[in-house]
């Protein structure tokens, strides 16, 4: 085999990558104490580079002996959100660092499954279960044999794909593409850190066998990855590059940068080529509120962030709108926003937001959605309309605002006869700013509530005995201050 074929037969390309990870497993803690290095940290400076990825030191502290190796190139467990309940996939899992970490995210009710190609790896992963076990008491996570090109899962069985640093490992990098859309549930969504290439390396780096285990002679172009997902069938690919981890390669002399550089043209830096590379993206289905009628969900017109508030000229309309969403989400209402520019997949998966769309096209936009049917299109309503959709009664832009509450109370102290409380609303409404007069109203209205049913009794009294007790000139706007007798519907407030 000569130097330019040695890596385009994808099962030499899969047993060097075995044997180079049998291998790293087996040296694991001589590995650490200053070994050479992988895929991955310097043997000394694992847990710098997790923390240098994103992982926070109490997620590394409760991790099993040894699950962190230093493979990793970025956090998947921060990009992917992981809610209690899921069941997660690490694609490539080595010792079980990410599905360790997931597993405590989704929860006893969830389930957190590694797949890894190497037996060595594996084995490390499963002796970890039993101190993750004593540790956490969760006994949810579980590490399956098989290749990331054929994966040992059922169809659309899984809610989230993560993998940290093994996509650019594989062979068959479309195949690993279609088994992450095969075995994600329709809305499900993966989230994936890897090597990717920002132009093409010189062939001498690409035919270097530590620079493919060490994740890099196998990377492709972050376009490359981008029209693989797509062609997957995945929506909403989102692709971050990063320079941070290749950059702390570099700082630390990792000895595979070291000799990488040598090969690369005289005055070229690794970071010109080689970047970490963050990938989002789901698979299109059902999306959560079809299943929450009293949701509601709003689809944006293109906007530059997702609630519009953004760039210059922000339109005071965004903000109300965004404020009037906050207090729906704050009266325990699901509100789901999205916007065409960044989530065009959530349009073509609702029915009624595709008819919408196909009829009258962007002016449909935006489109407010609740109880499983269009609310309002083209424009954005107030939030008295979202109130009355999601079912919530609403206050705080009524005419109960804190002012009216403390002139009401003052009101109640004067007919209960309660002078403390009288003097703590009295204070409550100056903090408030509410006038004297206001206040003297709300005085004679409680007086007034309090002195009806004393009228009533004394012109009761005029009546029978011929007196002339009663107020001869009643205000007509208390409860009874009228007439007893003939005010049928407030009698019962006078007792
Ligand atoms: C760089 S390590 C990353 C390990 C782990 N994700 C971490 O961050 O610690 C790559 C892992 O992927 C596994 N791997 C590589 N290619 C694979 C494939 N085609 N199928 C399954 N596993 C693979 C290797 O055995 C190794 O454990």
């Amino acid at each position: 085999m000569t130097d330019s074929t040695k890596f385009t037969d994808p099962e030499t390309v899969r047993q060097k990558v075995r044997a180079g990870y049998g291998e790293i497993a087996q040296q694991g803690s001589e590995r650490r104490g200053g070994g050479k290095s992988c895929c991955g940290a310097p043997a000394t400076q694992t847990e710098k580079l997790a923390k240098t990825v994103g992982y926070s030191a109490e997620e590394l502290a409760t991790l099993p002996e040894g699950a962190n190796m230093g493979l990793s190139c970025g956090n998947p467990n921060a990009l992917a959100s992981l809610q209690p309940g899921e069941v997660v996939l690490d694609l490539g899992s080595g010792a079980g660092f990410d599905v360790f970490i997931a597993g405590k995210k989704v929860g006893v009710t969830g389930r957190a499954i590694g797949v890894d190609m190497t037996a060595e790896m594996l084995a490390k992963a499963r002796k970890n279960i039993e101190s993750y076990r004593k540790q956490t008491g969760l006994d949810n996570a579980e590490f399956r044999l098989g290749e990331i090109e054929h994966l040992p899962l059922a169809d659309n069985s899984v809610d989230v794909v993560i993998s940290n640093c093994v996509i650019n490992l594989s062979p068959d990098k479309p195949q690993v593409w279609r088994e992450i859309a095969r075995v994600l549930k329709p809305g499900g969504r993966v989230a994936v850190s890897d090597l990717a290439l920002l132009k093409p390396l010189p062939q001498r780096v690409v035919e270097m066998v530590e620079a493919l285990v060490g994740c890099i002679a196998g990377a492709v172009l972050v376009s490359e990855t981008e029209r693989m997902a797509q062609e997957a069938g995945l929506w909403d690919i989102v692709l971050n590059p990063k320079s941070g981890y290749v950059d702390a390669m570099l700082d630390w002399q990792d000895p595979l940068y070291q000799k990488i550089i040598e090969k690369l043209p005289a005055g070229a830096k690794p970071g010109e080529y080689i970047t970490s590379l963050e990938v989002t993206a789901s698979k299109p289905g059902t999306l959560k509120s079809e299943n929450n009628p009293k949701g509601i969900q709003v689809f944006d017109p293109p906007m530059c962030c997702s609630t519009g508030i953004c760039g210059p000229n922000v339109d005071p309309v965004h903000v109300r709108f965004a404020a009037d969403l906050s207090w729906l989400q704050e009266q325990g209402v699901n509100v789901e926003r999205y916007n065409l520019s960044q989530s065009p997949a959530a349009f073509v998966e609702n029915a009624l937001v595709k008819q919408a769309l196909t009829d009258k096209g962007e002016a449909a936009l935006p489109l407010v959605l609740s109880n499983g049917e269009i609310q309002a299109s083209g424009r954005y309503p107030k939030r008295n309309e979202l109130a009355e959709w999601a079912d919530v009664t609403q206050t705080g832009n009524g005419t109960f605002s804190p002012a009216v509450g403390e002139l009401v109370a003052i009101g109640v102290a004067i007919a209960a006869n309660c002078e403390p409380c009288l003097k703590h609303h009295y204070n409550e409404a100056r903090k408030l700013g509410v006038s004297k007069s206001d206040m003297a109203r709300a005085v004679e209205m409680g007086a007034k509530v309090k002195d009806s049913p004393h009228q009533a009794i004394l012109r009761l009294a005029d009546k029978l005995t011929g007196a002339a007790l009663s107020d001869s000139n009643p205000e007509p706007d208390a409860c009874c201050g009228a007439n007893a007798e003939g005010h049928k519907s407030a009698s019962k407030c006078c007792g």
